[in-house]
């Protein structure tokens, strides 16, 4: 079931509490041209979607606090025969109020005219600077008539202040439903996964298995992938954001799929999975598979309330720099190699990131000096990886790589809840035993 609508007026209310006597000013996501008269698939603004559920580009939500009797108000697209024509249905100012909530609703090009006059009497104005170029002037403007008025009306907006830490804060709880919503996004991206393994061979290309695991999205209700599918066999997978995915399957080589999908109301699945195309790890392969499984398990059981993002890259780190010393892929003591940060050339990245409506979703890693703490209701992807090429110099003092480890790319990533007592693994339907990859 999707988010119900009574869940995204709870939202409002702790959003509008939250601003005290600051009134905010949401946009909408525009339509943004791909090339010529054509648009690229429209995908909301997730702040606007979070505070809405309205789907149509280009309206703009105020929140008022000082307008108790009308706190929500929506400028929309109205409703117009001669545009629905060629464009679909729009909800209208009427269908704004009824379907969506909104205390009042006009139509949109009436935001220029009637924005200072909603601002009036708002202790403060609540804009995200720097994003949306129509209707930031609008927001100045509307700022700069209270200024200029003020002498006579007796009070003005005196601060411009950002929304976006009391949305942060709230997004990154999730709610039963938005976990609910995101266990579905989990399980069509698991299955994506477990098709794509079952097809893929030598000899087809990266291209075929993008088809397979988006056709199941599709099929299965998603809006399509949350991100630009990685589908990288051999050496393309030490390319960490790889999406041309153009090259043929090679017999030997392993094959990383990094994809999720989006569901109706834009929750998201992140998984990667890596296999060899052939069905058979090598015995490089099989070693640093291994390795990264392990540093994968050991950050996952890190995940619980209390701990936090830094000690779950910390776990996965320690296993990995461990197994490469093993491996004699490094040199030297565990603590100084982490110090050194000398494993880079082999681990690039962080090992996971907030999930939600956003794939790399929002909420702070940290406060001030502290690691935010994780707690019940947050959700991350836990996905470290090793990856050896010549891409990167080796470190000084560090071993050069012997040729039959280059060419390996691999990562394991898992979307993870954090609970009451420790951890929800929402992606555990993926498959990634060793023996689960081979055939
Ligand atoms: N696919 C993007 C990520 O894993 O963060
Ligand atoms: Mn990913
Ligand atoms: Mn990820």
């Amino acid at each position: 079931m999707v988010i119900p609508q009574t869940e995204f007026h709870q939202r409002r209310v702790r959003f509008l509490e939250a601003l005290g006597g600051a009134a905010a000013v949401i946009p909408a996501a525009p339509l943004v041209r791909h090339h010529a008269d054509v648009e690229y698939p429209f995908r909301q603004q997730s702040d606007f979607w979070y505070l809405t559920g309205f789907d149509e580009p280009g309206a703009v939500a105020l929140f008022l606090p000082h307008q108790s009797d009308n706190p929500f108000v929506l400028f929309v697209e109205p409703r117009d025969p001669s545009a629905e024509v060629w464009n679909g249905f729009r909800w209208g100012c009427e269908g704004a109020v009824e379907h969506f909530g909104a205390d009042l609703a006009h139509p949109r090009a009436e935001l220029a005219s009637r924005l200072a006059d909603y601002l009036q009497g708002a202790e403060g104005i609540a804009f995200r600077v720097g994003r949306d170029a129509v209707v930031e002037p609008l927001v100045l403007q509307a700022w700069g008539q209270q200024l200029d008025r003020a002498p006579r009306t007796g009070h003005a907006a005196l601060g411009l202040v950002a929304p976006c830490p009391i949305l942060k804060d709230m997004r990154l709880r999730k709610s039963p439903a938005e976990l609910e919503r995101l266990r579905e996004a989990a399980r069509i991206s698991a299955e994506a996964h477990e098709r794509a393994r079952e097809v893929a061979r030598p000899g087809l290309s990266e291209r075929q298995i993008q088809a397979v695991i988006e056709q199941h999205f599709l099929e299965q209700g998603a809006r399509g992938p949350a991100y630009g599918s990685i589908v990288a066999g051999g050496d393309n997978a030490c390319v960490l954001h790889y999406t041309r995915n153009d090259a043929p399957l090679r017999d030997g080589d392993l094959l990383l799929i990094d994809a999720g999908c989006s569901v109706s109301d834009y929750y998201n699945g992140d998984i990667t999975r890596t296999f060899p195309v052939n069905g058979r790890f090598s015995g490089e392969q099989r070693a640093l598979y291994e390795l990264v499984l392990e540093a994968q398990l050991a950050a996952i059981a890190s995940v619980a309330p209390g701990a936090d993002a830094e000690q779950v890259h910390g776990a996965a780190l320690r296993v990995l720099v461990e197994g490469l010393l093993h491996l004699g892929l490094l040199n030297g003591s565990v603590d100084d190699l982490i110090e050194q940060g000398a494993y880079r050339h082999l681990y690039m990245h962080r090992t996971g990131h907030w999930l939600g409506l956003d794939v790399h979703d929002v909420g702070a890693y940290r406060l001030g000096e502290h690691p935010q703490p994780l707690e019940p209701g947050m959700v991350l992807t836990v996905e470290p990886g090793l990856y050896v090429s010549d891409r990167l110099a080796v470190p000084e003092g560090q071993p050069q790589i012997e040729e039959r480890w280059k060419g390996i790319g691999i990562r394991i990533e898992d979307d993870v809840a954090v609970t009451e007592v420790g951890h929800e693994v929402l992606t555990a339907s993926a498959l990634k035993a060793p023996a689960a990859m081979e055939r």
